[in-house]
């Protein structure tokens, strides 16, 4: 799967190729699902795990604010594929958050990192998964340097702005029908900087009542 996402220029990183190829994302999948197709799956409640060429663009754009000891929060966890690459990329004296909104997601996330290359830092505390909604970050481990949205916001949510570190970075898919992937730093002055990186399609990040009900 790495292979093919370098042929195509995906990805460029041999930091991002390492994480991705030991970071297994046959343990993330519901079983039956091929895990090495490049495309988004089902993983029930109108959630879907991200396409890897999804995962490589993310772990690229947020490499430099995912070194070792840095602090990390994923939005809409979900599987906890992305969440599991960031700890193994800050490691042991990082921090990384993953917070999704659907308890049963949460549940199985924690199974699924467990069984993976990220167990021990789960198990030492220096990756966590919360059920929360993810809209208003997760404060007590803010400022982040990197934070990442797994769904596709109406607006910014300015919580997530106000929990970037000055220097740090967001990568976030912003839109309703049409929606861009934003990159969005935040200089040491504090001011923001928004670029568009690619179209994209990614599910709402939205209230779990709207999600479950599919009226996003
Ligand atoms: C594309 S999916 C999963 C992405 C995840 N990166 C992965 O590849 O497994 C987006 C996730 O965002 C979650 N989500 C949507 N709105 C949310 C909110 N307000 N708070 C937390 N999670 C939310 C959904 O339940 C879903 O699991």
């Amino acid at each position: 799967m790495t292979e093919q996402l370098r042929r195509y220029g995906v990805i460029k990183s041999q930091k991002v190729t390492e994480i991705m190829e030991t970071v297994d994302r046959g343990l993330f999948v519901p079983e039956g699902t091929p895990a090495y197709v490049d495309s988004p799956m089902s993983i029930g409640y109108n959630a879907t795990i991200s396409a890897p060429h999804m995962h490589a663009m993310c772990l690229e754009l947020l490499e430099e604010r995912l070194q070792p000891g840095m602090h990390a929060l994923d939005v809409g966890s979900g599987t906890g594929y992305l969440t599991a690459c960031f700890a193994l990329m800050v490691g042991p004296q990082g921090r990384v958050v993953g917070v999704e909104h659907i308890p049963e997601l949460v549940a199985w996330s924690i199974k699924n990192v467990g069984k993976s290359a990220a167990a021990p830092l789960l198990k030492e505390g220096s990756l966590s998964l919360h059920v929360g909604d993810g809209r208003k970050g997760w404060p007590e481990h803010a400022p982040y340097d990197a934070i990442h949205v797994g769904a596709a916001a109406a607006d910014v949510p300015q919580d997530l702005i106000d929990q970037l570190k000055p220097g740090g970075r967001m990568v976030i898919p912003v839109g309703t029908f049409f929606q861009d992937l934003k990159v969005i730093d935040k200089k040491l002055d504090g001011s923001i900087s928004v670029r568009s990186e690619t179209s994209v399609r990614y599910v709402p990040l939205t209230s779990r009542e709207a999600q479950i009900k599919g009226t996003d």
